[in-house]
């Protein structure tokens, strides 16, 4: 007897930390920036399983690495080497254009926690004592769960609870450099952490000013610059790495998400400055850098560093912007439309404010999948190599779905 889509939905409830509250229903196959569910209903995906699906839905190229690999060598572990993660660190390094250095793991939050390590270690060597190894990050940022990364993360909500939370990290306002200057001054921040654009905490850029203002001050204070392009590297911004759009050179980059493009890996990568700064037995992980995860993260490499698809990232985006320009000089839902790239958001005016749930709700009736980046913003991260005609649907959809939720009938 084959199970319900509300059987399994249960199932979900039952067994499953209730961590998440998933849309009820169950994704079955994919194809490009197509899913299906388990009942045939065919959905335009402009989430991308949050950013990550940077090439659609089974990539031939990504489905052929994966299923080579597969039958070649699955898991080392870093007691020995294999060809696809060491060929992906060489590819990665030439790519970013300032590392020297990488370190695999197995998504953001390690990649994130990795970079605080190597910052605090960095600073160590230098004979800063611990109260002058302290980690500046930003208000509305967002680096992960586990519990340094969610230190970090300098938004209230994702600490409580959890207290005590480790010592040592130190917030300020985002885009506003007088105010990271004065939370500098006392020359005691060992890192600066910053997205580029911010993603979960409502997909805002950062003025590139306030990026290369950040550069300059932790040369000035003796500081690493660590981007957490997680969600925003990797060609989303139209260009592969985020700080090449802004023009700004890190010490650190921390990537995930569509690094392995839906094969869970995540990376941090290292420039000159502290590219010794982790010796033997510093850090490690079991899974970091595992052949099948690398072998597709190479594929995926390959597709998102061609010029067709980082100018095709540029042309959907000013699609989705028109066509939210649109649709809202019709229904007066929007206050500001920002983001850069295949990266973009959507502010929920006044009476809207708080609904973003209700909207994306309207938009799976719709056949639409989108996300939120909090109760009052859209988010828009839809597969780069997204086509016109798909482009095109999931924008039609997504005009049908917002003017149910303003004009609702019966
Ligand atoms: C900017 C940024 N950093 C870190 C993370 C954490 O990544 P992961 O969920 O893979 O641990 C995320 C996830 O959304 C993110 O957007």
């Amino acid at each position: 007897m084959t199970a319900s889509t509300s059987d399994l939905y249960s199932l979900s409830e039952r067994y499953y930390l209730p961590v998440y509250r998933p849309r009820r229903i169950v994704l079955d196959h994919g194809q490009g920036a197509r899913v299906w569910d388990r009942d045939g209903r065919e959905y335009v995906d402009f989430g991308a399983g949050i950013a990550v699906n940077a090439l659609g839905h089974a990539h031939p190229a990504l489905v052929a690495a994966l299923t080579e690999q597969a039958g070649k060598l699955w898991h080392t572990s870093n007691v020995f080497v294999s060809e696809p993660p060491l060929r992906l660190a060489e590819e990665l390094v030439a790519a970013s254009r300032f590392a020297q250095r990488v370190f695999f793991c197995n998504s953001g939050t390690e990649a994130n926690e990795a970079a605080v390590k190597l910052a605090r270690k960095w600073a160590t060597a230098q004979g800063r004592t611990p109260d002058r190894r302290v980690i500046l990050s930003f208000r509305g940022s967002f680096h992960g769960r586990t519990l340094a990364a969610v230190t970090a993360t300098a938004q209230p909500k994702y600490h409580e609870g959890f207290e005590p939370l480790p010592p040592g990290f130190r917030y300020s306002e985002f885009n506003d450099l007088e105010a990271a200057q004065a939370a500098m001054a006392a020359g005691d921040v060992c890192a600066v952490l910053v997205e580029p654009v911010q993603g979960e905490g409502g997909v805002t850029p950062a003025s590139e000013e306030f990026l290369l203002g950040l550069r300059a001050l932790c040369d000035r204070h003796g500081a690493l610059l660590v981007l957490d392009e997680i969600q925003c590297g990797m060609g989303r911004t139209g260009h592969l790495f985020a700080c090449h759009a802004f023009g700004v050179t890190p010490d650190v980059v921390t990537l995930a998400k569509a690094l392995g493009s839906g094969f869970p890996i995540g990376a941090m990568l290292v420039g000159e400055k502290a590219a010794d700064a982790m010796q033997f037995g510093a850090h490690g992980t079991t899974f970091g850098g595992n052949p099948l995860a690398a072998a597709v993260a190479r594929a995926a490499l390959r597709e998102l560093s061609s010029p067709a698809l980082l100018a095709n990232v540029a042309r959907q985006s000013l699609a989705i912007r028109d066509a939210l320009s649109a649709i809202d000089a019709d229904l007066k839902l929007f206050s500001e439309i920002r983001g850069c790239g295949l990266m973009l958001g959507a502010q929920l005016r006044e009476p809207f404010q708080g609904r973003a749930g209700e909207i994306l709700d309207r938009c799976v009736e719709h056949g639409l999948l989108l996300l939120q980046a909090g109760p009052d913003v859209l988010r828009f991260v839809p597969a780069l190599n997204i086509s016109d005609a798909d482009i095109t649907e999931g924008l039609q959809r997504l005009r049908a779905a917002l003017t149910a939720f303003v004009q609702p009938t019966g």
